[in-house]
């Protein structure tokens, strides 16, 4: 039912991360647009916040056992 964003290659793009979380780009898919309970700044830690739990499961994925 959702993406699981830490696979989407979104996260690499700041103004197309905002544009459908905050602006709702893809309001007719679902995904609603969060631009009144979301900052820019927000949004920007919640990227990061992604993209460092992206890391860290490539990581483990890469690790030798
Ligand atoms: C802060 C929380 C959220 C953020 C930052 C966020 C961000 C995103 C992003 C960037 C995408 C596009 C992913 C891609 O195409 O690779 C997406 C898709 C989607 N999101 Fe969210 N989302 C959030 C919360 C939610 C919530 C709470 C819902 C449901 C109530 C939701 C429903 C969806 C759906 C259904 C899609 C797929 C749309 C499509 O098929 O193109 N999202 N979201």
């Amino acid at each position: 039912m959702l993406p699981d964003l830490r696979y989407s290659v979104l996260i690499k793009e700041s103004a197309a991360f905002d544009l459908i979380a905050r602006q709702g780009a893809r309001v007719d898919k679902g995904m609603v647009a969060f631009k009144d309970e979301v900052s820019p700044q927000e949004l920007e830690r919640i990227r990061a916040y992604v993209i460092h739990r992206a890391n860290e499961d490539k990581k483990l994925e890469t690790a030798t056992p």
